[in-house]
């Protein structure tokens, strides 16, 4: 095995991981029956996949996620497997080696429970209430079923999911550095707090945490067991630092904990728990990797050929309700009706990701997506111009070459934790694209000075912002474009880890 890069000299204990997905996800060949490998999806995956195998003795816990996740699970034990990470994702035997590996434990989570903690508890209602998506009108509605997805489903998954995890600590004698991320498993930082209280535990949560107002609609018995759970760790992490502020004051407001806004730490229990943020980023040298292929190099010699010098305006996202597809073909319309010079110079090509389908809210989403582009499409296009170009999947060499040649990136997200296609899009972008950015998003923070700023709900705004996007004078686009570049550069997502795992290791000895 090639030697580990020192990410963290001063580490002298274990890590261990843990998110619903992991690095590699199993399946089946529909006609051979062969068992199949393939790299787990998501920002979250894709930044900790990257880093895993810097990590000397780190053990990934991720959920068995289908029937093959479950066979390799079973077969495994309570060993962890080590996976190549290197190349394509594989399961190494005794003796094998491989440039960059990770030992992953998955948990086995049966379907009933797993269906009610992730589709009716971890998505509908806490990404909901995170990302402000309800109409309060009518939902959420906690019922006796919702409740039940609660105690049955999320509860128990999160007990499964520290067993593992705790199981973990115990082979490493006690002591480990302990990862947690996301909205799946709120519980899990006290449950192993009780039991491995020598453990250093950071939950780092990946999407916005809104204030204590938003929380209300939990009822108290369960906001309150989600903050105590998070409350277990020796440190809440998120990506800004208005996230993290309003954490503190959930805990100040519906706990009544004394808290320290300007220190931001929250007391407990005798504890201090400390509360941060680490904006989160992207593997700058893989994605140009990606973004030099030989596919990717035909995607872009299509594009151009079929944009025929006209300009790209592109968003690449998943088909989720707080991405606000809808009303970014909203604001593209009136744009189109208000503009009609750029009529058959513009195409707007969204590359979007069927995401979480089983949820009824999620499928309703995809269908208005759908009728969105066919509606911008009807009233605008011609019998040689179709002004929106949807595309339903997940191609990664298409995206790159869609990011090196976009003229504008749309982000207008309702809410988002970071959102890294902006981050991507800067990086490897060759025509000096525009960032049309969402105020809303944890990438303003830092990238919102070279953006044109969006405003989600603002449609009108949105069209006019999109036009000084395709407007912006060459200089100034290039001049923004390479400060954004700079600044994902300088923080990429090695240093995004680095910088959390010191901290941890000056919190232990300090
Ligand atoms: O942090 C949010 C996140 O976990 C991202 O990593 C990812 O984009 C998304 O949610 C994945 O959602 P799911 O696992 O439900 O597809």
């Amino acid at each position: 095995m090639a030697p580990s890069l020192p990410l963290v000299p001063s580490l002298d204990l274990p890590v261990v991981l843990l998110s619903h997905r992991g690095p590699v996800s199993f399946g089946r060949d529909p006609v051979s029956g062969e068992r199949t490998a393939s790299r787990g999806a998501g920002g979250l995956v894709t930044a900790l996949s990257g880093l895993a195998g810097h990590l000397e003795r780190a053990v990934w816990v991720c959920v068995a996620a289908g029937q093959a996740d479950g066979e390799v699970s079973a077969e495994a034990g309570d060993a962890p497997l080590r996976l190549a990470l290197d190349g394509d994702p594989r399961i190494l035997g005794e003796g094998d080696v491989a440039d960059r590996e990770v030992a992953v434990r998955l948990v086995d989570v049966p379907a009933e429970v797993h269906e009610p903690f992730y589709g009716v508890i971890a998505n509908p209602l806490l990404w909901f209430v995170q990302h402000r998506l309800h109409d309060l009108k009518t939902s959420p509605s906690i019922g006796r079923e919702e409740r039940a997805a609660f105690e049955d489903g999320y509860v128990v998954a999160n007990t499964l999911a520290a067993d593992a995890v705790v199981a973990q600590v115990e082979r490493a004698g006690g002591k480990a550095i302990v990862l947690l991320h996301d909205y799946h498993f709120y519980l899990v930082g006290r449950l192993v707090r009780e039991r491995c209280p020598d453990a250093v535990i950071n939950h780092f949560v990946h999407i916005p945490w809104p204030g204590p107002e938003a929380w209300q609609v939990l009822p108290p018995d369960m906001r309150e067991r989600l903050l105590l759970g998070l409350l277990g760790c020796d440190v809440v992490a998120f990506h800004t630092r208005a996230d993290a502020r309003a954490f503190v004051l959930c805990a100040q407001e519906l706990l009544d904990l004394p808290v320290d806004l300007s220190a931001m730490t929250v007391t407990t229990g005798g504890r201090t728990v400390h509360v941060r943020a680490y904006p989160i980023s992207i593997d700058v040298a893989a994605l140009e990797q990606q973004a030099s292929t030989d596919a990717s190099d035909e995607h872009l010699a299509d594009l151009d050929e079929r944009l025929a010098g006209g300009q790209l305006v592109l968003r690449v996202d998943r088909t989720d309700p707080s991405k606000n597809i809808v009303r970014g073909f909203t604001a593209y319309d009136l744009l189109l009706t208000e503009h009609p010079e750029l009529h058959g110079r513009v195409l707007f090509l969204a590359l979007l990701q069927p995401s979480r389908q089983d949820v009824p809210e999620y499928a309703q989403y995809l269908a208005d997506i759908g009728a969105a582009a066919a509606s911008v499409n009807a009233r605008h296009g011609t019998g040689d111009w179709q002004p929106v170009d949807l595309r339903l999947a997940s191609d990664m060499d298409l995206a790159t070459a869609a990011y090196r040649r976009c003229d504008v990136l749309v982000v207008n997200a309702v809410a988002d934790g970071m959102n890294l296609v902006a981050k991507e899009a800067v990086i490897v972008n060759e025509r000096d694209m525009v960032l049309a950015l969402s105020e809303a998003t944890g990438a303003h923070d830092e990238l919102g000075s070279f953006a044109v700023t969006l405003h989600p709900f603002d449609v009108a705004q949105q069209a006019d912002a999109l036009h000084a996007a395709l407007t912006m004078s060459p200089v100034l686009r290039r001049d923004r474009r390479e400060h954004a570049a700079q600044v994902v550069h300088r923080n990429d997502v090695r240093r995004w880890l680095t910088v959390q795992l010191n901290d941890l290791a000056d919190l232990r000895h300090g």
